[in-house]
Formats: structure tokens, sequence, C-alpha cells
């Protein structure tokens, strides 16, 4: 009984002091999020994106929260190596080293932008430049921001790599949630076919990576997210509920905490793993 009290006040392992930690897509939906469940724990982040406009609004969505947190940005394309090198070396300068990588930025097609009746995604007609467009982004994008914060992690012996996939990472696009009779054969405008495949790569990159960096003390890990509402039309918002066990869409908050967890030494002996929150649509 005595141990369990002492047990029950030990200081919780859920703690970032001290850490920084660098958020790709910094600017988009959910990147201020993971910076709120960042700096929730301590962490000092760094928004980086490669729009500049939405980057400063993104560094007070997280202020909004928590008013104490430290909140840095950076402007790169993941794609290029040498602009991710020059926002290390920037950092490094000013005596902040990136503990803590959120490989979150990713193309990700809304499905609402499609104008109605409009035809979009089908696999027959799909841009080969938009497709080398996502590859660029989805997977060469993530490999070079492990290759140049996870290999300055290796060297320092310590390191979290959090992987944003995506339930479309473990399961196919259910077309028929765009459709407006609900049948196949009436969608006309299809999540394309670049998104899932991306998504799945990174899963591969994951066990990879968490493999290859192991021994160094970095880890590496992937948070896979359900939709998020943000207010899209009545019938898709519908169509996905009843697919989705919990009966409802994610709340954009609603990772910040599986965030945190991944990042921090409270998950300390997980690497190489995929944490499901998608209020259970895998699994119906
Ligand atoms: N929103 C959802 O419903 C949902 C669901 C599951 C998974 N996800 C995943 O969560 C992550 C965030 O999603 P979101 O909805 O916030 O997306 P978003 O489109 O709002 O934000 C993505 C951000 O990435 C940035 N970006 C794109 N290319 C870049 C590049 N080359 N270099 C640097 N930044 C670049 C964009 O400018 C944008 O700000 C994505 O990986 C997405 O696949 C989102």
């Amino acid at each position: 009984m005595a141990n369990e009290q002492k047990e029950s006040r030990r200081t919780s392992s859920l703690n970032l002091s001290g850490k920084t930690a660098l958020v790709t897509g910094g600017a988009g939906l959910l990147g201020p999020e993971h910076g709120v469940g960042l700096a929730r724990y301590g962490a000092t982040v760094i928004l980086l994106d490669i729009i500049e406009d939405g980057l400063e609004e993104a560094r007070q969505r997280v202020l909004n929260q928590i008013a104490e947190a430290r909140v840095e940005t950076a402007v790169a394309d993941i794609t290029n190596q040498a602009s991710l090198e020059r926002v290390r070396d920037e950092f490094e300068k000013k005596g902040m080293q990136v503990d803590v990588l959120v490989n979150n930025a990713a193309l990700n097609p809304k499905m609402m932008d499609c104008a109605e009746g409009a035809i979009s995604g089908t696999v027959e007609d799909y841009d080969m430049v938009l497709w080398e467009k996502e590859i660029g982004v989805g997977i060469t994008g993530i490999f070079l921001c492990c290759r140049v914060f996870g290999s300055a992690m290796a060297e320092r012996k310590t390191g979290s790599i959090v992987n944003i996939a995506s339930d479309l990472a473990i399961q196919a696009p259910d077309q028929r949630v765009y459709s407006p009779t609900g049948r196949m054969e009436d969608v006309t405008n299809f999540k394309p076919i670049g998104y899932p495949v991306v998504k799945a790569a990174m899963l591969g990159l994951n066990r990879y990576l968490a493999t290859y960096w192991a021994h160094k003390g970095v880890r590496v890990n992937a948070l896979i997210p359900g939709a998020v509402f943000n207010n899209q039309p009545d019938s898709l918002l519908k169509e996905v509920s009843r697919r989705v066990p919990l009966g409802r869409w994610a709340d954009r908050k609603e990772y910040q905490e599986a965030i945190a967890f991944l990042a921090s030494e409270a998950s300390s002996y997980m690497t190489g793993q995929e944490l499901v929150m998608d209020g259970g649509r895998s699994i119906w």
C-alpha cells in the first residue's frame, strides 16, 4: 500500500521540459494543435511550413491555448534538403536542437473543394504532376526531415519522431461517402489515390527508421488519426459518422495528448508502432 502511494506520486514521464519540438505543416489545420500538445508539457515548439502566410496565426493559436508557450516559426520546403538544413543550423545557432520531430506536413486534398458535379480524383485521369507532388511531400519530404533532424538526434543518442499518418494508411477510402446516392456508380469526386499511397508508405518508413535508430536512442512512431471535423458538408459529415463506431468526426484538439505521449518518455518502450485514433472506424 505504501509502495502504491509512493508510485502514484512519482513524477510523470509525460514531460517535455527543456525539449525542442519541430512540427512540419505547422500552419495547417492540425499543426498548431500538435504544437499545443507539445507546449502543454513544456516543449519549445517550432512550427515549420512552406508558406509564411498563416504561420503567425498558427503561433497565436498555440498561444491562445497555452499563454506561456514558447513558439518559434520557420519557413522551409520539406522536399528540399538544403532548406531543412538551413532551419536546423539556424536553430542550432540559437542553442536549440530538435529533440522531437512531428512529420505532419502533407498534401491533404479536402474533399469539399470539388464543385458539385465536377469529376475529380479518377484513377484513369489522375494528374501525374499531382502524383509526383504527393510523393514528393508525403514520401520524399518526410524522409528528408528524418534524415536532417533524425540523424542529428541519433548523433546525440536521444530523440523521438512522430509520423502523422491517416486512417487511410490502413484502410481503403470508402468512396461511397462522396456519392450523392451512396452508390459507387454515382461517385464523381474521388479521394485521390496518392493520399492513401503515401500514408501507407509512411508506415514502412516508420518501421524502417525505428529499427535503424533504436540502438541510438531515437524512437519512431506513427499516429493514425481519423477524419477531423472542419465544417464539411452535412451529407459527408453524416455518411462518415455512420461508419465510425463512436458516431462522429474527431475534434481537432483530440490528438494533442497522443502527440505529447508519443513525443515524450511516457512512450519510452514504444517504437515502430502505430497508434490508431479513428473513433473505431478501422475495426468496422
Ligand atoms: N484533417 C484530417 O481530417 C486528417 C485526418 C487524418 C490525417 N490527417 C493528417 O494530418 C496531417 C495534418 O493535416 P491537416 O488537415 O492539418 O492538413 P493541412 O492541409 O491543413 O496542413 C498541411 C500543411 O502542410 C504544409 N505543407 C505542404 N507541403 C509542404 C512542404 N513541401 N513543406 C512544408 N510544409 C508543407 C501546408 O502548407 C499546410 O499548411 C496531414 O499529414 C494529414 O494527412 C489529417
